[in-house]
């Protein structure tokens, strides 16, 4: 199984909550925008808490199915038309040509294998079919306000910490900008992106999950170097206060159809 780095961290379950609540108006949005309706069937990779599982249940409706993935299901919830899936992506054999939609939020981003993972998603759509990925550019994560200087270097070193843990287990940072290019690649038209950063105000679900992630990896954290125990202490107690506010990660959405001719250009 790949190497995820929040795969055996506690606080999972919060953590899948607070992303969902961050990100899945955006995703949603986008979702629409493809116009995935009654009858479409489709591929979540990676589903994590299952928010965007059961969203397309109730959007393709009883003449349309859904197909969830992970390698840790236990979050995701089967029943009507979703099936959950226990699947590597890495590893694991997909149904070729089979969805009009495929999509992933925030699992290529963590794998080494990121390409192959990709290109294995793209032989899953139907010719016609859209992919949609939703993914950070984890570089971003600034503060916009506070009331103490100090506490906003404490968090520039958190910062660069957690991207340090991230790269050391595989991530690319900087994969939602890679993305377009890599969709492009991988032999997919009509190949769109756009990204947004929201402020994240302490007390938020951004803030809290920031927090979660600086529980989850602590260890790792402080081995890395810039950042020390006190640091985190002050980090979190910010990451509560509504008057500390950080520029969420730039989050891309990037998406792209498989081509109506059977996309004999698709990579393998
Ligand atoms: C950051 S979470 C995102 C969860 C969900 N997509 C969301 O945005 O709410 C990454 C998810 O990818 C899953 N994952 C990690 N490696 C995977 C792999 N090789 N194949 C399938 N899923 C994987 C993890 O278990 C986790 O649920």
């Amino acid at each position: 199984m790949s190497d995820y780095v929040f795969g055996g961290a506690d606080l999972v379950g919060e953590q899948r909550e607070a992303m969902q609540r961050c990100l899945d108006p955006i995703t949603f949005a986008r979702l629409e925008a493809l116009g995935v309706g009654p009858g479409w069937r489709c591929l979540d990779v990676g589903g994590g808490g299952g928010s965007v599982a059961d969203w397309l249940g109730r959007q393709v409706g009883n003449t349309g199915s859904v197909v969830v993935t992970d390698t840790v299901p236990d979050g995701l919830h089967a029943g009507g038309n979703v099936e959950v899936r226990r699947h590597d992506i890495v590893t694991d054999d997909l149904p070729e040509a089979e969805f009009d939609l495929v999509h992933a939020r925030l699992v290529l981003l963590h794998l080494p294998e990121r390409r192959r993972a990709l290109a294995r998603m793209v032989r899953a759509l139907k010719p016609g079919g859209w992919l949609l990925l939703g993914e950070f550019d984890c570089t971003t994560l600034q503060v916009l306000a506070t009331n103490d200087p100090d506490t906003g270097a404490a968090f520039a070193r958190f910062h660069r910490a957690l991207c340090a843990v991230l790269e050391q287990a595989g991530a690319d940072i900087e994969w939602g900008v890679h993305a377009y290019q890599a969709v492009r690649d991988a032999g997919l038209v009509e190949v769109g992106s756009v990204a947004r950063a929201d402020p994240w105000p302490g007390g938020g679900d951004g803030a809290r999950w920031l927090e979660i992630n600086s529980r989850q990896l602590e260890d790792q954290l402080l081995r890395t170097g810039p950042v020390t125990a006190g640091d985190l202490d002050e980090v979190r107690s910010s990451l509560r206060d509504p008057d500390f506010v950080v520029n969420s990660y730039l989050t891309f959405s990037v998406w792209g159809r498989r081509p109506d001719d059977g996309g004999g250009q698709v990579t393998r």
